[in-house]
């Protein structure tokens, strides 16, 4: 059985998931559609979709059976709620948006369909992150290091606050998102933000350079992430997770996994394709109906958008933020 895919937004992002789905079987690209038409052409020339001329032509269930929606986050619209409303399975990219009750009512109409849903959160298909996830399954932490240094992401788009909601709400989102995989739930943040060398360069942008944001945990554990989108000459993408009797190391956006506890020291080098993963996780979910294969739901994708929002408020107003259960 094969399914009909659509794709609204064919940037970079698209571009992987495509190659991604064309190496999975019985997933068909039938639908592309982009504000840009070259784009939409030429993911056509690559899949043998049509190029449609329009996002509303493309969620048409007669069409497609699945939609991926990788617009940025502000150029989303009602895409997710009509996909919903039409009984097309979705999947979207994180972050979900930059505007939580608007996520929210998105989520409600999401549930309430029943469709299958899943947010980019491509990292929680590593086979490292799962290991670490089901190490500290019945144990307790009671610090979490993180950090996201790295550069910008070429469009304008980015690089405005308004659009992109900044590196964190952007980028760092995925360490954000590992540490509530593997860890738990977030039950305070508190963020500051700095500008210091765009400043400097006098850059048209108004995203943030650095970020510094301190949060607790529902367990008890208490943590900090840094970020920085203009770190050339350190690239490093980390999570660190301490415990009385252990201490995990997710490095390098998750791909290495260090353990150390014991019983001895252990490292683990993950050599999956996240994005391919996750496509093979949503292609079996949509074929087979149901919810299972996805380990990024819409739900969660809004519970850590939740987090980064917060911690971009809590800069705002000078005050920590309690996040709700
Ligand atoms: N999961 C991941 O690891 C990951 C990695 C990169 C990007 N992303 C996310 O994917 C999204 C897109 O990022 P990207 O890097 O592909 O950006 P991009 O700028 O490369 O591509 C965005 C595309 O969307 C198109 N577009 C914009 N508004 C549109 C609209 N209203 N209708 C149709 N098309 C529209 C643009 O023309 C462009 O082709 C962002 O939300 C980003 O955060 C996720």
């Amino acid at each position: 059985m094969s399914i009909r895919i659509g794709f609204i937004g064919l940037g970079d992002i698209a571009n992987l998931h495509i190659q991604g789905l064309q190496r999975i079987e019985g997933a068909d690209i039938v639908a592309v559609y982009d504000l840009n038409r070259d784009k939409a052409v030429n993911a056509a020339e690559r899949t043998g979709a049509q190029v449609m001329d329009s996002a509303e032509q493309v969620l048409d269930p007669e069409r497609i059976d699945a939609v991926y929606i990788c617009t940025p986050q502000f150029a989303r619209g009602n895409l997710e709620e009509t996909a919903a409303l039409r009984g097309i399975h979705l999947f979207v990219e994180k972050p979900l948006g930059l505007d939580l009750g608007e996520v929210r009512r998105k989520e409600k109409a999401i549930l309430e369909a029943g469709i299958v849903h899943s947010v980019g959160y491509c990292l929680r298909y590593l086979d490292t992150v799962q290991q670490a996830r089901a190490y500290l399954q019945d144990r307790k932490p009671h610090l979490i290091q993180a950090y996201r240094f790295g550069g910008t992401h070429p469009a304008e788009w980015w690089h405005r606050l308004d659009l992109s909601g900044g590196h964190l709400v952007d980028a760092a989102t995925h360490q954000v998102d590992m540490i509530r995989y593997i860890a738990g739930e977030f039950s305070e943040v508190e963020g500051k933000f700095g500008r210091v060398s765009f400043d400097r360069m006098q850059s048209k942008g108004t995203i943030y350079d650095a970020g510094a944001i301190s949060f607790a945990m529902e367990q008890g554990a208490v943590g900090s992430l840094t970020e920085s989108c203009h770190s050339a000459y350190h690239i490093a993408s980390d999570v660190k997770v301490f415990g009385h009797d252990f201490f995990i190391h997710l490095s390098g956006n998750g791909f290495g996994l260090t353990i150390v506890d014991d019983t001895g020291d252990e490292t683990f080098t993950s050599a999956l394709d996240p994005y391919f993963e996750q496509s093979k996780a949503f292609v079996e979910a949509v074929k087979t109906n149901t919810q299972e294969p996805i380990l990024s739901s819409y739900s969660d994708g809004a519970r850590t958008l939740a987090f980064t929002l917060a911690a971009n408020r809590s800069a705002e107003q000078l005050n920590p933020i309690r996040l709700s259960p």
